[in-house]
């Protein structure tokens, strides 16, 4: 039998405590399945003395990152430490300029830094591994780099944020406000310490920007992402979706286009009977549309301990194995700077929510507008029930929800702009895209 794989782990919060109860637990089964013991024989924190129910006794002890990732008697640095800066970026990099292989769930770093560091690995041919940063428990990095190797890939969509995800269920079936579901997120744990973070969509940015990457072979560039978050979606939005056949979720989407690679975050409509519509609560989901086969959604906790920890476990068992693969894919010489698709350009349907003034010729003067941009509408429903489509609705003024045929992002903008203009509306348009699926 092969000698034992060492492994150092930084960061002890949910996922480390979680994962050094696995390899302990696990320690048979591992064994079977990678051929070797897989040991965890060091460990960083910042309090030695806090109750995590793990036994570290048999465990070296570092108080900084650095020094674990350098130290010579691991040959796995484990980085649970999060953050696109130090320490979880010196010493992710400390583990490779010495020659060890990196197993990490730090979003952050890899968008911000992924291309420098899978070249490091590279020229130190060792392995630089991320399952746990996407979708967690869900194993679509390798699903992309290699189940689907043999791919090209259209497009690919997903709920990747499970606090906003289960904000929008609670909204949706509980009729609840934004503000009490966050609340609510926040108490059971599923924000980031900053829920900004969140609802405003980066966290989904930074996850899209790792998936794009191995999709389309690009470099990782979260600058390229046209990001929107949740925080404009009202009770009233999710009720006519709901009558229109749709849900409001908040996608990450990449596709592939003719102007280039379009990657965005915003709120979106999805019909009510697609894949992607069925995730409820927490949970995260990818939907992969690849040349000549029908598109698959793969489904599961995206956040949590365990299932975090799943998956860092099974990126130290492709170590322990003695698989290594291009952390994005390919080697990083063959990644290709992202051509940017405008968002301007974005060709879709619209659902577009109007509190207009309830006066002769406010519904003529939007239509005129939309025409002028060569906008065609689906449908058009304007109600005087405001319980019904905008409890915000002043006296004088009815909501009126509009759903368009496929136009272009600067036609919307443009109509919107000129119907602001005419002073027939109140307050801000809501615009949320309909991704067809
Ligand atoms: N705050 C994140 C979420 C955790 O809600 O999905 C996982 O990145």
């Amino acid at each position: 039998m092969a000698t034992a794989l060492k492994v150092g782990v930084a960061g002890l919060g949910t996922v480390g405590a979680v994962l050094v109860a696995q390899v302990a637990r696990q320690r048979e089964a591992l064994t079977a399945r990678c051929g070797r013991a897989i040991e965890i024989v060091a460990v960083c924190a910042r309090s030695r003395t806090k109750e995590r129910g793990i036994d570290l006794k048999k465990m070296k002890w570092f108080a900084d990152p650095v020094a674990l990732a350098r130290d010579p008697g691991i040959d796995v640095f484990v980085e649970l430490i999060g953050g696109a800066g130090n320490p979880a970026k010196g010493a992710v990099e400390a583990a490779l300029a010495s020659g060890k292989s990196v197993v990490t769930a730090n979003k952050a770093l890899l968008a911000r830094h992924g291309v420098k560091l899978a070249a490091l690995a590279e020229s130190k041919h060792v392995a630089l591994n991320f399952e746990a940063a996407v979708g967690a428990a869900i194993p679509i990095v390798k699903t992309l780099r290699e189940g689907m190797a043999g791919n090209s890939f259209d497009r690919i969509y997903g709920i990747l944020n499970g606090t906003c995800n289960y904000i929008l269920t609670r909204m949706e079936q509980d009729k609840m406000s934004f503000a009490e579901c966050l609340k609510e997120a926040q108490r059971l744990g599923y924000a980031e310490a900053d829920p900004s973070f969140d609802i405003d969509g980066h966290d989904t940015a930074q996850k899209l920007a790792i998936l794009a990457s191995l999709a389309f072979g690009t470099k990782v560039d979260q600058s390229a992402i046209y990001v929107e978050g949740i925080s404009s979606i009202t009770p009233a939005d999710l009720s006519a979706a709901d009558e229109l056949g749709y849900r409001v979720k908040l996608l990450g989407v990449a596709v592939k286009t003719p102007k280039g690679i379009e990657q965005r975050v915003h709120p979106t409509m999805v019909r009510k009977d697609s894949a992607i519509a069925q995730v409820m609560g927490v949970t995260n989901a990818v939907t992969i549309d690849a040349t000549d086969i029908n598109p698959l959604t793969l489904v599961g906790p995206g956040a949590g301990g365990a299932a975090t920890a799943s998956a860092v476990l099974s990126d130290i068992g492709d170590i322990a194995r003695g698989v290594r693969t291009a952390p994005f894919g390919r080697p990083t010489a063959r990644l290709v700077s992202v051509r940017k698709a405008p968002m301007q350009r974005h060709e879709g349907g619209y659902y577009i929510r109007l509190v207009a003034r309830d006066k002769p010729g406010t519904a003529a003067t939007i239509a005129k507008r939309l025409a002028e941009q060569d906008i065609s509408l689906e449908s058009i429903v304007q109600r005087h029930d405001p319980a019904h489509l905008g409890r915000d609705t002043k006296a004088g003024s009815v909501p009126v929800i509009l759903i368009t045929y496929a136009t272009s992002e600067d036609a919307v903008r443009k109509a919107l702009a000129a119907v602001g203009r005419d002073r027939v509306i109140s307050g801000r348009p809501q615009v949320i895209r309909i991704e067809k699926n």
